[in-house]
């Protein structure tokens, strides 16, 4: 097991780290202090939920919501530079065959809404999952381009239910980093404040939702990509219980047949009573039984709560994440007459190490060192890394230090990885046995709010935040708490056991209704300028 040698090692190395980057990006980020301007149109202010309900009773058209949005894109995106690709002309052509459809009267409004969810409603896709036609190279430069030939499952059954895409939204290369930046489309920046990061990987998503300029989105995760952009943003995020949702159509893919026990696709909105109205639409037939549909009555819940994996690799959290937690303790305690209880897992202080090593065994996920011919196989990984030294490299830095780095963990003692599988099994079956179907876990997402550009490379370990509930398969909501005094969002993870979705999405909901969920970013200079 990772002993305090290499513990004390790993922080070391990141102190290092952080005495170059930290002062470096203070100098990279100056220029960037343009404000994104704050959202006016009502229209922008109400959930898909209510949208759908307001298209089928015809007090509005679809042309006016898509419209609204596309407007808001186009505001937006100078500021943000979250999307990779529009398709407006497309979808305004659709929204309008829907207007149509629902003025002909043929299907009531019990039907409509039946059969057809998100009739009318705009969405945006995190550029990695296949939408056809639109940009598919997950931010890698090629020589040509190589748009989506087929929508993937989820963005099949999104439109099947009537929604309608009108955006490919930008992603790190191979989505592999916590921040948004490639070479295609260039850095993602974040709407609260442009020098900072809107993390990653489905950073653009979260950056348009958050600056209401998309309200429901599609993004993966495989090791937080769909709760730290969400907390960085204040927007709401899921990673469903493995298997809720297929996989397909993803750009990294990957060959290992157990890839999907980690890996997820999931919604990320901007009010929570969303992310139960996408995932009844994005679920396939086969995934497991998850009971969306249960009511949960919150009297009955048990409530937990963690402040990280005790490993001292991951820094502790910081006063604004304390803060938010312990809000949301006080008010569970306060309204539901129950105490918060920490929850005490026996050898939790490896897990940080046990997600990262489970992780990096996954095989065969496609990468800059894939073989084109043979996919099982990879190709030489140093002549990249040279390049990558001599400043030659077309790939960003996380995508070339991913083969030595996977090269490293494959040569490691395989006896040694099936001991922390074995403390790994009882990991798992305490946190099984807390959990059960009655209980959820408040969890921080990171131990800071969004962080200046770049300041991953000293802050990376504390990914195990956020993989610790990838390797355990949990479900993960994350949801946003309000803002800091600076001004940035901050929020949480509710995490349940596997297939009790229903109850971090409740919890979530709830959390919403008492602390506000989603503040627009810079409401106040919306203020001033209305008063001045
Ligand atoms: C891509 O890389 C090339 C060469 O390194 C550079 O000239 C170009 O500006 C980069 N583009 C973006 C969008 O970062
Ligand atoms: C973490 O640090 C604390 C205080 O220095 C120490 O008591 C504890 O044993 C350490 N935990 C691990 C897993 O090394
Ligand atoms: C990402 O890679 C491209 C190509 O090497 C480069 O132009 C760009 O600056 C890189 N971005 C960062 C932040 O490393």
């Amino acid at each position: 097991m990772l002993n305090s040698c290499m513990r004390w090692f790993l922080r070391f190395l990141v102190s290092l780290l952080a005495i170059i980057v930290h002062p470096l990006t203070y100098l990279i980020n100056i220029k960037r202090n343009k404000k994104c301007p704050p959202p006016t149109n009502p229209l922008l202010f109400k959930s898909a939920t209510t949208l759908a309900m307001m298209i089928r009773n015809k007090q509005i058209t679809s042309e006016e919501v898509v419209s609204a949005y596309i407007e808001r894109c186009k505001e937006v995106n100078p500021y943000l530079n979250a999307i990779v690709e529009p398709r407006y002309d497309m979808a305004i052509k659709e929204a309008r065959c829907i207007d149509k459809m629902i003025a002909s009267n043929e299907r009531s409004n019990e039907d409509l809404a039946k059969e057809y969810p998100l009739l009318g409603i705009p969405m945006t896709v995190k550029e990695s999952i296949a939408v056809e036609g639109m940009s598919n190279d997950c931010g890698t430069v090629f020589p040509y381009r190589m748009p989506a030939k087929k929508d993937a499952d989820i963005v099949r059954r999104a439109r099947a239910a009537g929604a309608i895409p009108i955006a490919v939204t930008n992603t790190p290369q191979l989505c592999m980093n916590w921040e948004t930046y490639n070479n295609v489309s260039g850095l993602t920046m974040n709407p609260y404040d442009q020098k900072r990061t809107t993390g990653g990987s489905s950073g653009g998503e979260a950056a348009l939702i958050a600056s209401a300029a998309s309200i429901i989105g599609v993004g993966s995760d495989i090791a937080g990509s769909l709760r730290l952009p969400p907390m960085f943003n204040g927007i709401f995020g899921h990673k469903p219980t493995p298997k809720l949702l297929s996989i397909e159509g993803h750009v990294p893919d990957c060959l290992d047949p157990e890839f999907d026990e980690y890996f997820a696709l999931g919604p990320i909105t901007r009010y929570a009573e969303d992310l139960p109205l996408l995932l009844k639409v994005l679920r396939q037939p086969t995934g497991p039984d998850v009971p969306l549909d249960k009511p949960v009555d919150l009297t009955r819940l048990k409530f937990y709560y963690m402040e990280g994996d005790g490993s001292n690799v991951t820094d502790k959290i910081g006063s604004d994440v304390k803060q938010a937690l312990e809000k949301a303790k006080a008010y569970i305690t306060a309204t539901y007459n129950v105490e918060v209880k920490e929850l005490n897992i026996a050898n939790i202080e490896h897990m940080w190490e046990i997600s990262v090593r489970v992780l990096f065994n996954i095989q065969h996920v496609r990468n800059i060192y894939t073989d084109p011919e043979k996919r099982d196989q990879l190709i030489s990984v140093w002549p990249e890394v040279l390049k990558k030294m001599i400043g030659m490299s077309d790939h960003n830095f996380t995508c070339v230090a991913y083969g030595p780095i996977k090269k490293f963990f494959d040569a490691l003692p395989k006896n040694y990885y099936k001991k922390l599988l074995k403390v790994f099994d009882g990991i798992k079956s305490e946190f099984n046995e807390a959990l059960s179907d009655d209980a959820v876990l408040l969890f921080p997402a990171f131990p800071y709010p969004a962080h200046l550009h770049y300041r991953i490379f000293y802050k990376f370990l504390n990914c195990g935040y956020l993989t610790i509930f990838n390797a355990l398969g949990l479900p993960a909501t994350a949801c946003p708490l309000g803002l800091t005094n600076k001004g940035l969002p901050v929020g949480i993870q509710i995490v349940a056991n596997k297939c009790n979705d229903h109850l971090t999405l409740a919890v979530a909901k709830e959390f919403e209704k008492a602390f506000g969920g989603w503040t627009p970013p810079n409401k106040d200079l919306f203020n001033s300028i209305k008063t001045a």
